[in-house]
């Protein structure tokens, strides 16, 4: 296991960070966690050198942080850091942010969590935590050392994370990334700044939830002409352990199978070892992915509100995913959100409000009816 230094922080931490939102099947919805099999996963990444975990209040139905409490005894709390998180929907003053802590605590056993972030944020996220006094709380919490980190983990646009990362003294700070992620949310000009700023980085999404474990037959094709032979899982893990901003990617597991392929892989990884032809690969890798979309719909939104209530960005995020990661849109739970929400491309008439509106041209009306059709071919 390679350990890589934590910023501005006096510490360092192994670059493998086990994530605990995935276990069993949650993925594709089932909640429930098969505690002995992952109390067994977290002990055998901790034995292979994993000394950071991640958790939330809110994964896997509220159970994670238990189950990760349960598989840190026996010695096991002494060797991790934790990181968990407090969800804005479940505060909302000073008192509230105490008793969700006290009960974070006791749910992980522990008398202190390390890193402890404001979960999932984005600039209106953020305004909301302020509001409640949050970032006082946290420090304040540090003080008495009930956490060692004050944070947050961020989805949004990168004005966000620019203004959220400069207003306030944060120790970390959790970002999505990948190699197709680019350009998309915090996105590089993101970990950049952090990196400049001496704030750590750690990474989730590394393989996009999966998607990027399984390439498709044109990506498949680049990764087999390369000279050095890795899988699609170890290129997407060397190329975010190449950016020296990156201080821990973090990765769920099911299987014993992948904390092995993983622990294998955080052995051979570093800042800075990837020559130029392996960066070339990659960015190959993206186009050979890109080349698979469907409709170049950026997501601006400027075609929203849809009179008749349709996504529209929404379902064609959902179609070009699928055709770009090769996976069925029916286990996406954007897709299922979506109609259960009643925001699906049926809802169409065809007014052509969006196509007046769209900057890209695009031809909106044929395009969802035809994004609604390929959708609904995939089996349940
Ligand atoms: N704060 C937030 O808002 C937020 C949001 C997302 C994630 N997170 C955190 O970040 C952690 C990591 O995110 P993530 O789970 O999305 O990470 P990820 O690495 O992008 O995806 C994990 C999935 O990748 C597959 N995988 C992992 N290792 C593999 C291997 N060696 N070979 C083949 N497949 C492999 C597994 O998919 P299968 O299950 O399909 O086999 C696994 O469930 C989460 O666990 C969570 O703790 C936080």
């Amino acid at each position: 296991m390679k350990y890589r230094k934590m910023g501005k922080l006096n510490i360092s931490s192994s670059a493998f960070g086990l994530g605990c939102m995935r276990f069993n099947g949650a993925a594709s919805g089932d909640s429930i966690i098969d505690e002995q099999k992952a109390i067994s996963l977290i002990r055998k990444a901790i034995d292979g050198g994993v000394t950071y975990i991640d958790t939330a209040y809110v994964y896997l139905d509220k159970t994670s942080e238990i189950v990760l409490g349960k598989a840190l005894r026996d010695g096991y709390r002494e060797k991790v850091t934790i990181a968990t998180k407090m969800p804005i929907h479940a505060v909302h003053d000073r008192a509230s942010m105490e008793a969700l802590l006290e009960e974070e605590l006791k749910k992980l056993q522990t008398d202190h969590i390390d890193f402890y972030l404001m979960h999932g944020i984005n600039r209106d996220g953020w305004e909301k935590f302020k509001a409640i006094g949050a970032p006082e709380f946290f420090d304040e919490m540090k003080k008495a050392g009930k956490i060692r980190y004050k944070c947050f983990s961020f989805h949004g646009p990168y004005e966000d994370f620019e203004y959220i990362l400069k207003a306030s003294d944060w120790d970390m700070v959790q970002i999505q990334y990948n190699f197709m992620d680019i350009n998309n949310q915090a996105g590089t000009k993101g970990l950049e700044l952090a990196g400049k700023m001496g704030i750590p980085v750690v990474i989730m999404e590394g393989l996009l939830g999966g998607r990027l474990a399984n390439a498709p037959d044109n990506v498949q094709a680049l990764y087999d002409a390369f000279p050095v032979r890795r899988s699609a899982v170890e290129w997407a893990f060397r190329w975010l352990c190449n950016h020296p901003e990156v201080s821990v990617v973090l990765s769920g597991c099911n299987e014993e199978q992948q904390i092995e392929d993983n622990l294998r892989i955080f052995d051979t990884v570093d800042s800075g070892i990837m020559p130029p032809e392996e960066i070339q690969l990659m960015d190959h890798v993206r186009e050979a992915y890109l080349s698979r979309t469907k409709i170049g719909c950026t997501g601006c939104r400027y075609c929203m509100p849809c009179p008749n209530n349709v996504n529209i960005p929404g379902v064609f995020s959902i179609w070009n995913n699928a055709s770009l990661y090769n996976q069925n849109p029916k286990h996406d739970w954007s897709f299922r959100n979506m109609v259960r929400d009643g925001n699906g491309a049926d809802n169409c008439v065809g007014c052509g409000a969006c196509e007046a509106a769209c900057p890209q041209h695009l031809d909106i009306i044929e395009s969802l009816k035809t994004a609604w059709q390929e959708i609904n071919s995939f089996a349940e």
